[in-house]
């Protein structure tokens, strides 16, 4: 059976390789502590959070931002569509500490793909690259992105998103293999984390319907991925991330 290993994003070892994933209005600072404390998390991340409302002292967005000690390590996420402001934020989340910071290149939600931001991000590669390219001079904390598959489904580009973001210094790829007009219909494509994993140097993590111990270990199995994030199978069962860890070690 392939071993499964810890992996680092720069020097921050993920260990075990599974990462709670950001979900809005979910992951707030309770849900993740009542997760990490189950055992099994290796990196947390923020829920995302509007680079707007942060950097104009929104109290909701700088709530956001808050995690505790134990959580580390602790990513913060953001997204917008100005690299100005996506700058501004990012040096905010350095400020309070975060050990990673996190472009979302996937929100399908109209309010944000209209701004440019989140999922717009993949059919706006110089946009990206704009972003990308000003957060990293900005900051000394490792730039990472969660991208989808693509915009359309017909517009599949997510080997060329992965490539651009580490051409502009991103050290951790994070796919949710459906695309933005899939919204969470049918099911993710994790072949395309294969095929990321293939093209880049940096690590690569997948995302998108793991709710099992063998689905974690398949998807590992597969894809050579170095990590695999779980979402909506951490609502259902708190514990999954530990049942995993504990099989990893047998
Ligand atoms: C309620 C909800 C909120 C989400 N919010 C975010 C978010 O803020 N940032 C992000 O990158 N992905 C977000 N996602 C996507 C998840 O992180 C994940 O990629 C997706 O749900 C597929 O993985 P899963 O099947 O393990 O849930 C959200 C998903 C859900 C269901």
């Amino acid at each position: 059976m392939q071993e499964i290993k810890p992996f680092k994003i720069r020097d921050i070892e993920i260990n075990p390789p599974l990462v709670l994933s950001p979900m809005a209005g979910v992951t707030d600072v309770s849900f993740r502590r009542l997760l990490k404390r189950r055992g099994g998390v290796g990196l947390s991340v923020s829920e995302f959070i509007s680079v707007e409302g942060l950097t104009r002292s929104n109290p909701k967005s700088k709530r956001q931002m808050r995690f505790y000690e134990d959580e580390r390590p602790f990513a913060v996420q953001i997204f917008g569509g100005q690299a100005e402001r996506m700058r501004m934020a990012a040096e905010m989340a350095e400020e309070v500490g975060a050990d990673i910071l996190d472009v979302n290149c996937g929100c399908p939600a109209p309010k944000v793909v209209k701004h440019g931001g989140g999922s717009g991000l993949l059919k706006d590669h110089s946009r990206l690259e704009t972003i990308l390219k000003e957060i990293k001079k900005a900051i000394k904390i490792p730039l990472t992105v969660k991208i989808r598959a693509g915009f359309y489904d017909h517009t599949i580009n997510a080997v060329e998103t992965a490539k651009l973001a580490e051409g502009c210094g991103a050290e951790h790829i994070a796919l949710h293999g459906r695309t933005k007009e899939q919204g969470y219909r049918g099911l993710a494509n994790w072949d395309l984390v294969r095929q990321i994993k293939e093209v880049v140097k940096v690590p690569v993590s997948g995302s998108g319907d793991v709710t099992t111990i063998q689905g974690a270990f398949d998807r590992f199995r597969e894809t050579g991925c170095d990590g695999v994030l779980i979402g909506r199978g951490a609502m259902v069962n708190p514990w999954i991330f530990r049942q995993i860890e504990d099989a990893i070690h047998g």
